[in-house]
């Protein structure tokens, strides 16, 4: 069996990561077009951007039109932008959002057409040079070849793909997460354990990306919740902002399984946001995934230290379940009652939710593949 493993061109890593990128956006164009959201502009970390390319003379345009949601507007809006003030690469400060906005932008100025047209389809083509610069620790699309959009015609959230969307430089710096929230912190936090856990029980994973899956969770359980109680802790900053990446590096090349699935659907009509999603569905989808391969759950809870000599495979699988779980509570994770979803109407609304997310392929991953009840079920559960 033979494997591919993509990763973006270059990662600059580390405190001053930032400064170093100047080398690199020399190469890329004369004018850039920084994709952000207002939140990063008024923190100041757009200008940090900004002040060095001045330095090195390079023009930028600013859009900040980016939400917690990107949605086939926005990303028209932004490629309209591009267009019409010249520019010729992309830079991308923030969370997910407009990392994924950066992307589908990219695509849809060489492509032509709504980012809509491209559902189901593999993005191909020579896309302008694209930076990430992530300010949250968790989605890892800083090194992923996917882009996740509202479709605002059909109601649900687009998983895009394709190598030509993997950016050419990954700026990981901890002074971009420093000032998050700490909820915030929490949710994209759990949303990185989601991609390492996943994509360690994936059928697609093999031995890169285990190496990185691994060292992503244990970096996780040594370093979140420091981070969530003490925001100013840059030690655990940086070994969350590594394991966002390491867990971004595993998926993107043995994919994620059933909670993202699961979770799509959910941020797809109720705007909970993506890790918050994942995060309320972390314990139940794992309890039904542990059947397909408790020896690599057994091996996570080794990997975390709450392995006990003498467990059998599935004990040792559901010591690491519950120590998500409690993780999970540690950071103060609401429910969807808490979040003020109605019980009623989200029951209502199931049976769209589970074939929204079969149709995304991902439940499909799993190594205990579910059908459509299994997901009823385990959404049903969600309200017990
Ligand atoms: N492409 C991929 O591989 C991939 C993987 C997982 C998730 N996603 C997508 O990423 C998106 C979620 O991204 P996210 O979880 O990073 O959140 P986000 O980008 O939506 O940001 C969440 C909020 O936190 C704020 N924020 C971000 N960084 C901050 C900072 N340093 N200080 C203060 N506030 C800050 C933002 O302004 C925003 O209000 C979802 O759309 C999800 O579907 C993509
Ligand atoms: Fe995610």
């Amino acid at each position: 069996m033979a494997y591919t493993y993509l990763t973006p061109q270059k990662v600059l890593l580390g405190e001053g990561a930032l400064a170093l990128a100047q080398d690199t956006w020399k190469n890329c164009g004369r004018k850039a077009l920084i994709i952000t959201d207002s939140v990063m502009v008024k923190l100041g970390n757009v200008g940090k951007v900004t002040a060095l390319l001045d330095e090195i003379g390079i023009a930028y345009e600013i859009y900040d039109g980016i939400n917690q949601e990107p949605c086939d507007y926005m990303i028209a809006e932004g490629a309209e932008v591009y267009l019409q003030k010249h520019c010729d690469f992309l830079i991308a400060v923030g969370g997910g959002s407009p990392i994924d906005s950066m992307k589908a932008i990219g695509a849809v100025i060489v492509l032509g057409d709504s980012i809509n047209s491209f559902m189901g389809k593999t993005i191909e083509g020579s896309l302008p040079p694209m930076c990430a610069v992530p300010t949250t620790a968790g989605t890892g699309s800083e090194a992923t070849q996917f882009t996740i959009i509202n479709n605002t015609e059909k109601n649900i959230k687009m998983l895009l793909k394709g190598a030509a969307l993997l950016p050419q430089l990954a700026v990981i710096d901890p002074v971009f997460t420093m000032t998050a929230p700490p909820a915030v912190t929490a949710a994209t936090g759990i949303d990185a354990l989601c991609h390492a856990v996943e994509a360690y029980t994936s059928i697609k994973a093999f031995s890169m990306t285990d190496t990185m899956a691994v060292s992503a969770v244990k970096r996780i359980f040594d370093s979140l919740y420091l981070c969530y109680t003490d925001g100013g802790n840059m030690e655990a900053r940086i070994d969350m902002a590594i394991a966002a990446l390491e867990a971004g590096m595993a998926f993107n090349n043995s994919s994620v399984t059933i909670i993202h699935g699961m979770s799509r659907p959910i941020g797809a009509l109720y705007h909970v946001p993506h890790g918050l999603s994942n995060a309320m569905l972390l314990e139940k989808c794992l309890e039904f995934a542990i059947e397909g391969c408790p020896e690599r759950f057994r091996e996570l809870a080794q990997a975390i230290g709450v392995y006990e000599p003498g467990m059998t495979d599935p004990e040792g699988a559901a010591a690491f379940v519950q120590a998500a779980s409690k993780l999970c509570k540690s950071l103060k994770i609401q429910t969807l009652e808490e979040f003020g979803i109605d019980k009623d109407d989200f029951l209502g609304r199931i049976d769209k939710m589970a074939q929204d997310a079969l149709d995304s392929g991902s439940p499909g991953n799993t190594r205990r593949k579910p059908d459509k009840e299994d997901i009823v079920r385990i959404y049903k559960a969600l309200f017990d």
